[in-house]
């Protein structure tokens, strides 16, 4: 069975939100709380450790009743479905998407073209866990008979991201292997890591399902020269002792030195986005133990569980992706910010952009349509209280609307809690304020406060007045483990498959970024042989301007 395939601008309920949100679009959130004291208990889920309050926000229970019926309109209890038994809805590259199936339990069982893949699954995960372990104990050595000390991960996009950010997250739990991620073709990347590294004691680990991405293998092959260049005892057997690869296309890797035993197979139905919880994750397993690993993924699988069960009105995932169609269908939001009040999720919005954008930057509907509403919103966002100081000024009191997600943990890792105190203080006071901003009355209280002259207050009055009424999701758990990180991601994986099957678009093919790869091959030919054709006059002159300085 295919994804429905339903413009939900021709449904019932989207006419009906649009009635509706003439009523409430000026509606202030401040009336609704003092209208209803229950709001926030109302519009809170408690499921696990996770406490998600969306009571921030400008819609009231009808909204909400609204969108939890567009949901049903455009079947997504049926798209789940779909999605999990593992049916073809990645239709335009005819795969399946089934990366929940990597967290699945080893009693699940769960087809692909009629055979259950849980036993590969299961095989692979072992190969890690072995892996993992002897690298970590030490028991394997490099080639001059030296435990590892450094890993190196050599992937991107998704061969990157996923694990950078998890390691990053999970950088509290990290052993002594030093992990590094080499992704950018940007040569000086590559120099800056290989700098830090010795070759006797460097594990390099090339990520690339198709192991034909450009970049990767361009670096794959820097280092490999460097590693053999590095030593006289270094030669081509012993790269096999210092490269492994995760990859779809065993050939290729085997091509490039490395063992066969050292291949650590992921599947077509492994979306790059989201292969962290595959073999494409061995550097996490490498960096924190192949147990918090499968912490991660048991975390993913439970939430993956209240995914697919939970009524929508209790379902974290589906609740917060159709809160975000409200805003960028309705209100017309550009963005959506996340941030993070933990300096630990620093990539955690970089690794969101991939995982949100290359899905939902769609523009033509499942029926091959264009499409004639709005698809992804750009997300962005830096850990607070960085961000305090850096661009909440405009989120504060800029002209756009910026709906944000905060993300705080409860305990701190390190147990300190002076800053504790202070950095949950900063997490909920922002919310708070972006809810109530400061109405004329209080900022005039604080100026006479200040014995400054009338004249100068009135001179002052406006620039310090803060609309507020700018929405807010806060997403508060007990503590950052791997098991909380993994629900996390797995919490918006999921929003992205909502927002994906309510848009009526793919969520996982990308085909936007073949072009740009295209033009960059034949440029690079083009600046080898300096002759340059069918070029538009802007991209000639930078082209030659490149040339006459190099
Ligand atoms: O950016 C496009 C993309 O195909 C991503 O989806 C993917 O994560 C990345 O390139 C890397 O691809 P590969 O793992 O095949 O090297």
């Amino acid at each position: 069975m295919s994804l429905p395939k339903i413009d939900p601008t021709s449904t019932v309920t989207w006419n009906k939100l649009q009635a509706h949100f003439q009523s409430v679009k000026e509606i202030q959130m401040k009336d609704l709380f003092a209208q209803d004291k229950e709001r926030a208990n109302k519009l809170t889920v408690q499921w696990e450790d996770f406490y998600v309050d969306y009571s921030k926000n400008r819609l009231t229970e009808e909204t909400l009743s609204l969108l939890y019926q567009l949901a049903k309109e455009v079947k997504l209890d049926e798209a789940i479905q779909s999605f999990f038994s593992g049916e073809i809805i990645n239709e335009t590259e005819n795969r399946a998407v089934l990366h929940t199936a990597l967290r699945a339990n080893k009693s699940d069982q769960i087809c692909v073209d009629e055979k259950d893949i849980i036993p590969n699954i299961t095989e692979v995960k072992k190969q890690i866990e072995r892996f993992s372990a002897q690298i970590i104990n030490g028991s394997k050595k490099g080639f001059t008979g030296k435990a590892f000390t450094d890993v190196v991960n050599i992937g991107i996009g998704g061969s990157d991201l996923g694990p950078s950010m998890v390691v990053g997250s999970l950088e509290y739990y990290k052993n002594h292997l030093n992990t590094h991620f080499v992704s950018n073709i940007d040569g000086d990347h590559v120099n800056e890591i290989i700098k830090k590294l010795n070759p006797e004691t460097t594990l390099f680990v090339i990520v690339s399902k198709t192991f034909s991405t450009q970049e990767t293998l361009t670096n794959a092959n820097t280092i490999k020269d460097w590693f053999l260049s590095k030593n006289s005892n270094a030669n081509q057997e012993t790269v096999s002792k210092h490269f492994v690869a995760v990859s779809t296309n065993i050939e290729k890797a085997k091509n490039f030195g490395i063992d066969e035993s050292n291949i650590f197979p992921i599947w077509d139905w492994v979306g790059g986005r989201f292969s962290l919880w595959s073999a494409v994750g061995l550097s996490i397993s490498l960096s924190v133990g192949f147990e918090n690993f499968t912490k991660l993924l048991l975390g993913a699988n439970k939430m993956d569980a209240h995914f697919k069960s939970e009524a929508f009105d209790k379902n974290i995932p589906v609740i917060l992706a159709l809160i975000s169609v409200w805003y960028n269908n309705f209100f017309n939001s550009e963005t959506e910010a996340v941030i993070p009040y933990s300096q630990y999720l620093n990539r955690f919005s970089i690794y969101l952009q991939q995982s949100f954008m290359e899905s939902n930057g769609k523009s033509v509907d499942r029926n091959g349509k264009p499409i004639s509403y709005q698809t992804g919103s750009v997300i962005w966002g830096q850990p607070g209280t960085n961000s305090q100081h850096a661009f909440f000024q405009l989120i504060h009191q800029g002209t756009k609307l910026i709906p944000a997600d905060f993300i705080g943990f409860t305990e701190s890792l390190h147990g300190n809690n002076i800053h504790q105190d202070r950095l949950i203080s900063n997490f909920i006071a922002q919310t708070e304020a972006l809810l109530n901003g400061k109405t004329k009355e209080d900022v005039l209280k604080e100026l006479e406060a200040q014995s400054l002259s009338s004249e100068e207050i009135k001179k002052l009055m406006s620039f310090k007045v803060f609309e507020g009424n700018k929405p807010t999701n806060t997403i508060f758990i007990k503590k950052l483990t791997p098991e909380s990180l993994g629900k996390l991601i797995a919490m918006y994986e999921h929003k992205i498959f909502v927002q994906g099957i309510v848009w009526n678009i793919f969520s996982f093919d990308q085909f936007g970024v073949e072009l740009g790869k295209q033009l960059a091959g034949k440029i690079l030919k083009e600046v080898k042989n300096n002759t340059f054709v069918n070029h538009d006059a802007s991209t000639l002159n930078l082209l030659q301007y490149y040339k006459n300085l190099t």
